[in-house]
């Protein structure tokens, strides 16, 4: 393992569990539909998990069975509510649900290192499989936007990560010529992996202690926040 990545030109982030917390928009409904912790979190974990792995599916299905992300997390949502409430849920719990994830928290040390990288002249950007506008409005409602030279979704190409063409997605539009020159960052494991599998310099944010994943692709540096960044890539 290393401590610093030399040559970077840009800085790419994942979306969902790396900037913008996936569990807050469960966190927030909670006591409004009188939602038991546990069980509130149970439910958090199962929609995160569906989501991933629909997205997963629908790729391996084929580009016939893609549909933006926004309408995979509602499908992930409704399963998951229909698990903890088969009786049916407690009515606007779906839609208070999505409204949140359109607008959930960052993590605490967000804003702060995007401001420094910013300030140190390091380019910077989101690589999702957020749709475009759903990136957009936690983007502005958490007051990002104006740090990111680019939000890129996968959107325009119609398949999700970690399907590689995702990751040159990136390369080409920061106009990096060699995939060492980005310093990829996220929580998602098997997206860490898949990234530097790919070729990217991949700082590993384990926010939640995870082992490491037995994939292809490893990362170079494994962090708890994302605190350490502007260090780790010479601007700080
Ligand atoms: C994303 C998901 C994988 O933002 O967290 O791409």
């Amino acid at each position: 393992m290393t401590d610093r990545f030399e040559g970077i030109e840009a800085c790419v982030f994942d979306a969902y569990g790396t900037l913008f917390d996936v569990h807050s928009a469960v966190a927030r409904c909670r006591d409004d539909f009188g939602l038991e912790v546990e069980a509130a979190q149970v439910m958090s974990d199962t929609w995160r998990t569906k989501q991933l792995s629909y997205s997963w599916l629908r790729s391996l299905m084929g580009p016939q069975h893609y549909v933006p992300f926004w309408q995979v997390t509602g499908d992930a949502l409704d399963f998951a509510l229909e698990t903890a409430f088969p009786g049916g849920s407690p009515t606007g719990l779906r839609q208070a649900l999505m409204d949140s994830y359109r607008t959930l928290d960052t993590y605490p040390e967000v804003i702060g290192v995007l401001e420094a990288l910013k300030n140190g002249g390091m380019k910077t950007a989101i690589l999702s499989n957020g749709s475009p506008e759903m990136l957009a409005s936690v983007c502005e409602s958490t007051g990002c936007a104006p740090l990111f030279d680019a939000v890129l979704s996968v959107d325009e190409l119609g398949v999700f990560k970690p399907d590689p063409r995702v990751y040159q997605l990136a390369m080409a539009a920061l106009r990096v010529s060699t995939p060492g020159s980005i310093s990829f960052q996220s929580s998602n494991a098997w997206d860490a992996a898949a990234a530097a599998a790919f070729g990217f310099r991949v700082a590993w944010c384990n926010r939640f202690g995870q082992a490491r994943e037995r994939l292809p692709g490893s990362p170079d540096i494994e962090l708890k926040t994302l605190e350490p960044l502007p260090a780790i890539v010479g601007v700080a």
